[in-house]
């Protein structure tokens, strides 16, 4: 019984895969290393002693993929292979929906063939825009995302209803709120790639050196110390809900077609200073910054109602902010110990 586990190097791929293979699946990870790096693979297999399936190719190629297919017993899938620079999205469009589609597309036509189920996309909360109301639960209306990268979530979601609705198979779409930290043995994390985007990895090379002061995109927010909300959850957490997303759509043996949506976060809102200040208190270090204008396409506040992920899967958050933040730091000295 193997899981086929796309972008399974990348940052809740390869957090995903160690709770995977801790939980006794046999994973096959198909990663083309465009967000990531082979050590990634040395390091799982010395997490969990255990030794995942690797083929690094582009899911574009079909042909590669077919003979993954054929040469394992696929009993699900997790799709995390995907481009995710909001703004690299805008200036590359086509290159997003290609990438992000194509692939996605590739998979459900071997799925389709060979008459799969069980399978579970990363979505994103980008999907609900700026909501209404908060907590966001999943049925709060989706907006259509302002970035190409959210258009290209959205579009995902979409198609695999189409198709579990056509043939009669379960998916399930989980939508992250803000993903943070690293695994406690601090040998898997977030890889920095060029100047990061998201706040978490900006102040960890803040408060490293790396960049001389955070810039903190608008303190005129709506809220109580005027910067942004978002909820930020710990990635291991995060990756634990994979396991047992994968669990319910396999133990479900009813015929049909199974939509399973679940936003997955902590339920709590902190705003850019409060992660600023849980930062400096967490690791007793300093993060300068510097106020600065809104980024465009930001919204104002978003964080989970997760009521329907612990009801259904007996799943929660189980790490604080704090504690999220140290495996933060103690990955940067991973990363600084070793020049990477
Ligand atoms: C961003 C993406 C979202 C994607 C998610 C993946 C945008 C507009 N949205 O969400 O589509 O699913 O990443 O994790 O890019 N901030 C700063 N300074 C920084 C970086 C961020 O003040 O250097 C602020 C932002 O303005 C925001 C908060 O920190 O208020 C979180 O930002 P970020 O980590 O980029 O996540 P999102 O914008 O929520």
């Amino acid at each position: 019984m193997a899981i086929l586990v796309t972008g399974g190097l990348g940052y809740i791929g390869s957090h995903t895969v160690v709770e995977l293979l801790n939980n006794n699946f046999e994973v096959v990870i198909v990663d083309d290393l465009s967000n990531s790096e082979k050590f990634i693979l040395k390091n799982i297999e010395n997490i969990t002693g255990r030794k995942p399936v690797f083929y690094p190719f582009d899911l574009k190629r079909r042909e590669l993929l077919t003979q993954v297919f054929d040469a394992h017993s696929i009993d699900g899938c997790i799709n995390f292979a995907a481009s995710k620079a909001v703004g690299e999205s805008q200036i590359k469009p086509v290159d997003y929906y290609e990438n992000n589609l194509f692939s996605l597309i590739n998979i459900l036509q071997e799925f389709k063939e060979r008459g799969l189920s069980n399978f579970i996309f990363s979505s994103s909360c980008t999907v609900y825009g700026q909501a209404d109301t908060m907590p966001i639960d999943e049925n709060t209306p989706l907006k259509m995302p302002e970035s190409v990268y959210g258009k290209t979530k959205q579009m995902g979601e979409e198609i695999l209803a189409d198709f579990a609705k056509a043939y009669q198979r379960k998916i399930c779409l989980l939508r992250y709120f803000n993903p943070i930290g690293a695994h406690p043995s601090f040998k898997i994390g977030e890889l920095p790639m060029g100047i990061p985007n998201n706040l978490v990895p900006y102040v960890m090379q803040t408060a490293a050196g790396i960049r001389e002061k955070l810039n903190v995109w608008g303190n005129d927010y709506p809220t109580p110390d005027g910067t942004a909300i978002r909820d930020y959850i710990y990635v291991v957490d995060l990756a634990k809900a994979h396991v047992a997303a994968l669990q319910k759509l396999m133990q479900d043996t009813a015929d049909g077609a199974v939509i399973d949506i679940y936003n997955l976060g902590t339920g709590k809102g902190s705003s850019v200073l409060e992660v600023i200040k849980a930062f400096e208190v967490a690791n007793n270090v300093e993060v300068p910054y510097q106020i600065c204008e809104r980024r465009e396409g930001d919204i104002t506040i978003a964080y989970a109602n997760v009521d329907k992920a612990e009801r259904e899967l007996g799943w929660k958050s189980e790490t604080s902010l704090e504690e999220s933040l140290k495996t933060v730091w103690e990955w940067q000295k991973y990363l600084n110990a070793r020049n990477i």
